[in-house]
């Protein structure tokens, strides 16, 4: 008899759900259905960070992409769709006579989508995908003739991984490139003079109750994969911003004590969870930086920052790091 691949999905939430404190890891938001409360969030007046990175982009494409002084390859690391992306790619497209670009992504139909639209929209891109996880999995990066690889890695993707982490993803992308190359990195800054805590509480707890939603359908995702019998009303999406970390921090709290049961798990035996009252479970840490933070982080990497693009406010920052020696 040949035994049964256990799922990913059923091996973290055994070991998530047995730890203490409980957790969850927060690449089980994205399956359709939370994919498309993801795309909601983006749209939400509170979530002010994709249309500021947006922002940005409009502003600054051109002088982010003139500051390498070079025809460029761009690729991008968790590229999805690449909506914001044109942006960059049609600067690229009026300074040089032709663009490879190559997004890295874990999702086919995201890829297949960026490629439609982007070679429909500007003739000139040519796009080459790359199906991966590019956490766990290598990443080739090819090079037209003759360019520096502008790499982007933005909306604020990197702060949903620990300091250690983040700097390991870095420095993979890192092993990629020659000096000379360069990084966009799109991030999230910390609270001050002009963003307050509250707003991004706001930014993780919308009116709409959308980002509830989002958080709330990890539970229904295991329900629906596992055979859990979470009860949804039983547990409330709680946004907590963590000083000490600079961290905003996504949890659903156990309206109650209550067991939930796992059907389908690791062992194969079902397994019970048990809930005090107000126990969480911990599903998202989403990192703020300051400008320091992100110098060092980058600096760990063997990057070194250039220029720093920032809206008035200070919300977010779009910032172009060279490659240097290691
Ligand atoms: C994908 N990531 C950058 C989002 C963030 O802001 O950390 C995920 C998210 N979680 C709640 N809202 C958005």
């Amino acid at each position: 008899m040949i035994a049964e691949a256990v799922s990913p999905v059923a091996t973290a939430a055994c070991s998530g759900l047995a730890a203490s404190p409980k957790t969850l890891p927060p690449w089980l938001f994205y399956d359709e259905p939370g994919s498309q409360l993801f795309e909601q969030i983006t749209q939400l007046p509170e979530y002010y960070l994709t249309r500021t990175e947006r922002s940005l982009f409009a502003r600054h494409a051109n002088d982010i992409l003139t500051h390498l002084a070079s025809p460029v390859t761009v690729l991008e690391l968790g590229a999805g769709t690449a909506t914001k992306t044109g942006i960059l790619l049609q600067a690229a497209a009026r300074l040089q006579p032709s663009v490879l670009y190559q997004p890295i992504d874990v999702s086919p139909s995201a890829l297949e989508d960026a490629r439609e639209n982007l070679q429909a929209s500007i003739p000139e891109v040519t796009v080459q995908p790359q199906v991966a996880n590019y956490i766990t999995e290598a990443i080739r990066v090819e090079r037209a003739r003759e360019t520096k690889v502008l790499a982007l890695y933005i909306g604020s993707s990197i702060g949903n991984f620990a300091p250690q982490e983040a700097s390991a993803i870095l420095r993979k992308l890192r092993a990629q490139l020659e000096p000379g190359d360069a990084l966009l990195l799109g991030a999230d800054l910390a609270p001050g003079p002009n963003k307050s805590v509250a707003q991004l509480l706001a930014a993780y707890d919308d009116a709409a109750g959308v980002t509830a939603a989002f958080d709330r359908n990890i539970l229904a995702r295991l329900n629906r994969e596992l055979g859990a019998n979470f009860d949804l009303a039983g547990f409330t999406h709680q946004a907590r911003w963590n000083p000490a970390e600079s961290r905003i921090e996504m949890h659903l709290v156990s309206g109650s004590r209550q067991t939930v049961t796992i059907a389908e798990t690791v062992t194969g035996a079902p397994l019970d969870i048990h809930f005090a009252e107000d126990e969480t479970i911990h599903t998202e840490n989403s990192y703020k930086f300051t400008p320091e933070r992100l110098a060092a982080l980058l600096a760990s990497a063997d990057f070194a920052v250039a220029q720093t693009f920032t809206d008035p406010a200070e919300l977010f920052a779009v910032t172009l790091a060279a490659a240097v020696e290691s």
